[in-house]
């Protein structure tokens, strides 16, 4: 029996084809992975398949019946729910408060919070999702909101699940929780279809794997019936090998770029985000700092931008920063990759030229003195698009228009222009595909080579493994370990960040 049968679509957009004669068909009660490079489509479908967008052409059926959307609120009809990649949650509510929020079971005209609350823990228990109805969601980490989203999707009767990216912000323990959680979904019939860059994750979940290429669908794999690799999965997608960030010679050097000590900082509530963090990094040294989300690097890496208040101190190249506002501290040649690159790294409804403005006002080529040089601008974001291998149409496109990947793409490509001496990156190939991750990686290494400093963060623990040349593990907002990039395992490191957690706890 099929839960979803895709037919023939197509959808353009100005300039681009995002799905060309998309033929799909997912089995009830599976788990069907989508994987494909950066642009390839897979989005666009999804939401297609969601009602978010329509297709020019094609049928949609769902459990054998032609459907036709025009919303979102169609297809959560016919049990179609879609877990974003960016969390919709609101932090100062409990979790069933965001379960209810816009669909409360009433009683007589109120909200009946009892019977809601029982329907969670029984959808709870039954899926293992091991979720505390009571919990504040702001006090939850990633992979615990992540299972309330979804806890949210099946409270409105969803049976077909999509996931776009779920695993792009969970730490190895978390994604662990996550497969437990599917296999549960499955096991009570409910049918999975699952997006990823991560080809060992799609291999050990999915059982069948939809690859797309330019838009349209090459292969379907069967993992009950074949035995599919890695290598094969790169292969179909991009055509080329799978890259490994090894490690090689050091770099580093006895000059110190960034030197950071005592920094703290404090939250309304008077606790303590990050306390007493002193390191420093070298030219051409990558720091490493591993961490479950949630515990202090985002904090870190806004003190060390100056868009968060903290005291202690913060040299740039022997230059005290601690009192320099963010654009200040970029002049002295910091460049600066946020980790929520739609909020922090882009104005979404603006053109991509101008975005290579973003963060640069004051710089070349996009300035000279207090003039802006917009010509310039231009002629450097193409440069940026053919030499980070954006795809998009043009440069007058709003940033909006481009795939998740080559949005990120931009981002590292406008960060490395200029000669940065200090970047400061959090996931930077978040997203990306696995040529696309290659790319950046080299781009890295050349720019260490040449005597960057990098603060690394990212939730890959083989990038950071395989990238930095000393790695900090970051607990509640304090250091609590090193580790050796040359001897340590993914596992080890894991352990390291999950297994102090729970010491503490
Ligand atoms: N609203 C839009 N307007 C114009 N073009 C769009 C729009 N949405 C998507 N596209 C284009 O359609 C193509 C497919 O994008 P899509 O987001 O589906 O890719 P994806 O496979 O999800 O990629 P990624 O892995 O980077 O997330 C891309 O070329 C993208 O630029
Ligand atoms: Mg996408």
């Amino acid at each position: 029996m099929l839960a979803v049968e895709l037919q023939g679509i197509w959808k353009r957009f100005p300039g681009v084809i995002a799905n060309s004669n998309i033929n799909l068909k997912v089995e009830q009660g599976s788990v069907h992975a989508i994987v494909g490079e950066n642009g390839a489509g897979k989005s666009t479908l999804m939401k297609i398949l969601y009602g978010m967008q329509r297709a020019d052409e094609g049928t949609i059926s769902v459990n054998g019946k032609i459907v036709e959307f025009d919303s979102p609120s169609d297809s959560i009809e016919v049990g179609i729910g879609m877990v974003h990649q960016h969390f919709m949650l609101a932090d100062n509510f409990t979790v069933l408060e965001n379960v209810v929020l816009g669909s409360e079971p009433t009683k007589a005209g109120s909200i009946d919070f009892a019977a809601a609350k029982s329907r969670i823990s029984e959808i709870s228990d039954s899926y293992g999702l091991e979720i505390d109805a009571d919990a504040l969601v702001g006090d939850l980490g990633v992979g615990d909101r992540q299972r309330v989203e979804i806890l949210k999707v099946l409270y409105r009767g969803a049976r077909i699940l999509i996931l776009d990216e779920p695993t792009a912000v969970l730490v190895p323990h978390e994604v662990d929780e996550l497969f437990e959680a599917l296999r549960g979904l499955k096991s009570e019939g409910i049918t999975v279809i699952f997006i990823s860059h991560k080809l060992d994750e799609v291999l050990q979940i999915a059982d069948e794997i939809t690859v797309i290429r330019r838009g349209t669908t090459v292969a379907t794999l069967n993992q009950k019936t074949q035995t599919v690799t890695a290598e094969q999965l790169a292969e179909l997608m991009v055509g080329s090998e799978l890259p490994t960030p090894e490690t090689r010679g050091s770099t580093v050097t006895e000059q110190v770029v960034l030197l950071v000590s005592e920094l703290t900082s404090v939250n309304s509530d008077g606790k303590a985000e990050i306390s007493d963090l002193s390191f420093k990094i070298h030219a051409g040294e990558i720091l490493g700092i591993a961490g479950v989300e949630g515990n202090g690097q985002s904090e870190l890496v806004e003190a060390i931008m100056g868009t968060r208040a903290a005291t202690g101190s913060i040299w740039i190249n022997d230059q005290d920063a601690s009192k320099l506002g963010t654009r200040k501290r970029r002049e002295l040649g910091v460049a600066y990759i946020p980790e929520d690159r739609s909020r922090l790294a882009l104005l979404l409804d603006a053109p991509l030229w101008e975005n290579r403005i973003l963060g640069h006002q004051t710089q070349a080529p996009n300035a000279k003195g207090i003039r802006l040089t917009p010509k310039l601008t231009k002629m450097d974001t193409k440069r940026i698009i053919q030499e980070f291998d954006v795809r998009t149409p043009g440069i007058d496109v709003l940033a909006s228009a481009l795939s998740g990947g080559n949005q990120q793409k931009f981002i590292v490509g406008r960060e490395m222009s200029g000669n940065p001496i200090l970047l400061i990156a959090s996931h930077p190939t978040r997203g990306v595909d696995v040529g696309a991750q290659a790319a950046i990686w080299d781009e890295l290494r050349a720019a260490r080579e040449k005597g960057l400093a990098v603060l690394l963060i990212s939730a890959d623990l083989d990038e950071l493994i395989g990238m930095s040349d000393s790695i900090k593990v970051i607990l509640r907002g304090k250091f609590v370990a090193d580790a050796d990039p040359a001897t340590v395992t993914p596992q080890q490191l894991g352990n390291a960040m999950t297994g102090a957690l729970k010491a503490a706890n």
